[in-house]
């Protein structure tokens, strides 16, 4: 999971800082101790963008030295607990850590300098030893680079082919504000009686992925030069430190610290370093074998009030799947996993610390959604995964981070549905994942699944990389690859090259071989032969089938149809008909038109193709066939399998978007939604109209279109009235799911007994000495409309509880609902609480614009907001934001706009999701353009009197 660059220190301006030296006996360093002063807001800041930046650095390093070893100590400096004087104003805080690390290296080039990764550190006092003859050596440390991150030490003498050496160096640095590197975390502690506010308290983690690692301490910080790591902790005495490995021996140091040593880590690389220095308790897991412990760490107020508990019980059963599964241990002998108040990203697979944002580990019965249940064990068996991939082996250069991010995303939905079957949840995560690459992969500025070695330098370029496409278009491979060498090859093969490269480093070859020498059919291609063309071409085809004489062509899929492309692919069809089973067709990597008898129906039936959406492409058929598609759609749908069911309205409606068929024979796809009670199709088009609501809902295309979804909804929102309006929620998950669903398709088209119900519940609650006694599950649904129907008092009531709430999930739904407010005047003062830490957390800041831009009202100030105060809010997930204020253009103006923007702003890591908002908004004024009248029309015939459902 990604962290981001944090290169720019602009954010440390956003705290009023002061230079005060009262807290330790050495005060040479006076200009890194810093008080953080409460309650004051953010400084204004200049708001012009940064024009003046230096070409990137290049960041690999020289192959003359492979680390081996380090012995490092520690010593964050840090009070986790900040003694507010009575007559002291500012609280006493440092925020220095130091240390010692000794790297031990091997010479395979001579070579007469070093070269090692360090930025924003401090270097001194650097010995040198040969450790083969036990001599000194001479050396100096060069004034270090700090744009390219790198340290350089100068020698006397050459380091020779073969030798051995040792390197120790003292640094000091920083405990970034930042959420990067080692940063500081707050949080309040419960009040005890008497108490109006809980007592602030202090915690400090690590977050390294993928280049902060060389901004902890001096280090070879490249993913291939993996090391083994000794690590002793120097801490304040009242606090606890965790690592990578199992605690040895911890002790007193001196009256104010402590020390604490770690069992050896296995070879791993740097960017999965991890330590905390905390308050947290823990609790442990019920193992059935005494090789690993499992812990689950949390604010102690959580762990006493058993929300680790769900995580904790879960964890162990994660791990064995996994450990069956692929026939090798877990490593370590002990996993620990810790809920951070802060944390960006979501999450970290850190080897035996693995780090969560609380949010999403933590679970409280009754008060979080059930559905949440299925976030957290999404997010742990996506963390445990990586255990395994990423962690024991770990892909050569970051080119390839698809090795890690697919693989955990892949394996994650079979462990949830090991763990958890009730959830039924492979399916729609698969359909989730195939929406979402599919929407990122259809754009020219699209990249390739593994783009070139050298194309991927910089941290930006590295984090730009953890995108939707290596996540889940590198899961959607690992699929087909899967389906058609066939799940238990496949999983042979991966175990093999699990057990091959362990503790070592991969590239896409080393899986295709390991796959290959285990595969028994053979289609004549090799599985590098086939795969090839999916992971080193950007975007996917669409394959377009005419039914009449079974001739079938491929052509990429582009949402601007008149650009041109050359590419192809093997592509693998699984087709059935009415009356044939599926069976296998490839299609080669030619774009000339071939005849396929498979292709040809017989007796004017359907054929359907890509059965159960295996491959990882799009179909399209001849006018004739889609009309029996929709028919059988409308009038025996169980005769298509379920996952088509959803993936025929997807297709429809992006062949539509890149004006492949009529957008009126996609509108026609979601007519027998009327009669539909699964969740899957529902899900699919809920997600596909939502793009009709981007483009139109400003427009007058609006009304008609409500109406006719307010028609399509009200069947299954009645299926559920009961359930509803008794805060109830069905047994079975994906019915939980659609119950959401339709509530949220009634209430945001206006169906009035769903504005009333979200009313009513949540009054409900506002009366004085009210209580909450709205469905977990519902309560984000509901919280979001009943602000949107309300005004001041609603959303003064809901920023309230937001305050209030010491669970996570819960203010998470609130801070989302506080956004659907109508009122310009409340979404404007949100906007602006966002640059208040003390309001919502820097983690959040990127979030909680988006659901404001996501609001029709909010859209305009959002994307104002994000320029005027651009150095705050680009150190947060600034891919996500950009796609999301943006995704409603659709003006020349608005391109205009967007044009400016890229060009005059420091886009960091964000630089490719805006070239991707600048195409799809060319894509979205041409489509709008050619389709709004028809859009308009088609909405006006299906709500005309007649037509009343
Ligand atoms: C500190 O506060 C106490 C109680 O508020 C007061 O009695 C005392 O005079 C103050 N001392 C100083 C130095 O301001
Ligand atoms: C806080 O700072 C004051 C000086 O401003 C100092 O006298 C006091 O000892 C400090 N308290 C702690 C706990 O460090
Ligand atoms: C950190 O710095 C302090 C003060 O200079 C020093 O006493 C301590 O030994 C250093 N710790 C390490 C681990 O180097
Ligand atoms: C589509 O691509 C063509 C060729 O690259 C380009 O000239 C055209 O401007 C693009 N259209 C849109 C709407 O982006
Ligand atoms: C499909 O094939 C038939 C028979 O060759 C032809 O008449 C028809 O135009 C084709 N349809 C499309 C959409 O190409």
């Amino acid at each position: 999971m990604p962290s981001k660059s944090g290169l720019s220190k602009a954010f440390a301006a956003a705290f009023v800082v002061l230079t005060v030296s009262v807290i330790c006996a050495t005060v040479t360093m006076v200009i890194l101790y810093q008080v953080q002063m409460k309650g004051i807001n953010p400084t204004p800041r200049p708001t012009a963008p940064n024009t003046a930046e230096p070409p990137p650095p290049v960041l690999r390093l020289p192959r003359s030295l492979i680390p081996d070893h380090y012995d490092l100590v520690l010593q964050p400096q840090l009070y986790t607990r900040i003694i507010h004087e009575v007559n002291v104003t500012s609280p006493n805080q440092t925020l220095v850590f130091n240390g010692t690390s000794t790297v031990h290296f091997r010479c395979v080039q001579k070579t007469s300098s070093i070269f090692m990764h360090s930025r924003d550190l401090e270097v001194f006092g650097p010995v040198l030893n040969d450790t083969d003859t036990k001599k000194s050596m001479r050396s100096k440390v060069k004034v270090p680079d700090e744009e390219s991150g790198f340290l350089e030490l100068e020698l006397d003498q050459n380091l020779e082919v073969g030798g051995n050496y040792s390197l120790r160096l003292d640094f000091r640095g920083q405990i970034s504000q930042n959420l990067d590197a080692l940063f500081l975390s707050e949080y309040q502690e419960k009040p005890t009686e008497g108490e109006d506010s809980g007592t602030d308290r202090c915690l400090a983690a690590t977050n390294l992925q993928p280049t902060d690692a060389r901004r902890l301490f001096p280090c070879f910080d490249e993913p291939d030069m993996k090391a083994t790591f000794n690590v002793k902790i120097i801490h304040r005495r009242d606090t606890t430190a965790l690592f990578n490995t199992k605690k040895t021996v911890s002790n007193l140091e001196n009256e104010d610290w402590k020390y604490t040593c770690f069992e050896t880590t296995p070879k791993m690389s740097t960017y999965l370093f991890a330590f905390t220095v905390s308050e947290f308790t823990s609790e442990a897991s019920h193992t059935t074998g005494k090789r690993v412990t499992i812990r689950t760490f949390a604010r102690p107020e959580a762990t006493e009030a058993k929300h680790t508990s769900y995580a904790s019980q879960i964890t162990p059963k994660i791990l064995e799947f996994y450990e069956r599964r692929f026939g090798i241990d877990y490593q370590l002998g002990e996993l620990d996993q810790i809920a951070l108040p802060d944390l960006y990203p979501a999450a970290m697979e850190n080897w035996g610390l693995v780090t969560y944002q609380e949010g999403l580990l933590l679970y409280e019965e009754g008060v979080s959604s059930l559905l949440h249940k299925e976030d957290v064990a999404g997010i742990i068996a996506h963390e445990l995964a990586h255990q395994w991939f990423g962690n024991l082996v770990t892909m050569k250069w970051w080119n390839n981070v698809w090795l890690n991010e697919g693989f955990a995303t892949y394996m994650s939905h079979f462990a949830v549905d090991a763990v958890e079957p009730m959830f039924r949840m492979k399916e729609t995560s698969i359909m989730k994942n195939l929406h979402a690459a599919f929407e990122e992969d259809a754009l020219a500025s699209s990249h390739p699944l593994i783009p070139p070695r050298d194309d991927i330098h910089t941290s930006d370029e590295i984090i730009g990389l953890f995108d939707s496409i290596s996540y889940n278009k590198g899961s959607l491979m690992l699929r087909m690859l899967a389906d058609v060498v066939g799940e238990s090859v496949f999983n042979e093969g991966i175990n093999n090259y699990l057990e091959k490269f362990k503790f070592s480093n991969t590239d896409q070859n080393d899986l295709w071989s390991s796959i290959e020498t285990v595969r028994r059919n053979q289609y004549g291609l090799s599985v590098e032969q086939l795969m090839t063309p999916w992971v080193s071409q950007s975007g996917f085809p669409v394959v377009t089938i005419n039914t009449t004489n079974g001739e079938v062509f491929q052509k990429q899929f582009l949402y601007n149809n008149t650009a041109e492309s050359r590419l192809s692919w093997n592509v693998p069809i699984w087709v059935m008909s009415y009356i044939s089973e599926p069976s296998l067709v490839w299609l080669e990597a030619t774009l000339e038109t071939v005849a396929k008898e498979e292709f040809i129906a017989k007796d004017g039936e359907w054929i359907l193709a890509n059965v159960n959406s295996t491959g990882y492409y799009r179909v399209n058929y001849n006018l004739e066939n889609w009309q029996l598609l929709l028919k059988v759609l409308e009038t025996n749908r169980h005769l298509i399998p379920l996952m088509n069911r959803g993936q025929l309205i997807d297709d429809a409606f992006n062949l539509a978007r890149a004006k492949l068929i009529d957008v009126t024979l996609a509108l026609n796809s979601t007519l027998f939604l009327r009669n539909e009670r699964e969740f899957l199709p529902w899900e699919s088009a809920v997600t596909n109209l939502h793009y009709f609501v981007l483009m139109f809902d400003r427009s007058e295309v609006y009304g008609p279109m409500q109406e006719y979804l307010r028609n399509q909804v009200e069947g299954l929102y009645n299926f559920y009235r009961n359930y509803t309006n008794n805060s109830t929620v069905p047994e079975d998950h994906s019915e939980q799911h659609n119950q959401v669903n339709a509530i949220w398709m009634a209430c945001s088209n206006g169906l009035p007994e769903c504005v009333e119900m979200a009313k009513m519940k949540f009054a409900e609650w506002m009366q004085p000495n009210g209580t909450n006694n709205i469905h977990p599950n519902l309560r984000s649904v509901i919280y979001c409309q009943a602000v949107a129907a309300g005004g001041k008092a609603e959303w003064e009531f809901a920023w309230d509880q937001y305050l209030s709430s010491n669970v996570t999930s819960e203010k998470d739904q609130l801070r989302e609902a506080l956004s659907c407010t109508r009122k310009t005047w409340l979404l404007n003062r949100y906007l602006e609480y966002t640059l208040d830490l003390d309001k919502i957390r820097l983690m959040d800041v990127a979030s909680t614009i988006d659901s404001i831009a996501s609001n029709p009202a909010g859209q305009a100030l959002a994307w104002n907001f994000i320029r005027a105060h651009w150095d705050y809010i680009k150190e947060g997930d600034t891919p996500f934001l950009i796609e999301g204020v943006t995704s409603r253009f659709s003006t020349q103006f608005e391109l205009d706009e967007l044009e400016r923007f890229a060009a005059d702003y420091d886009l960091g890591s964000a630089d490719g999701a805006a070239q991707r908002a600048l195409e799809q908004t060319r894509v979205n004024i041409e489509w709008v353009k050619d389709n709004k009248d028809v859009v308009l029309q088609w909405f006006e015939a299906q709500t005309a009197a007649g037509n009343k459902y």
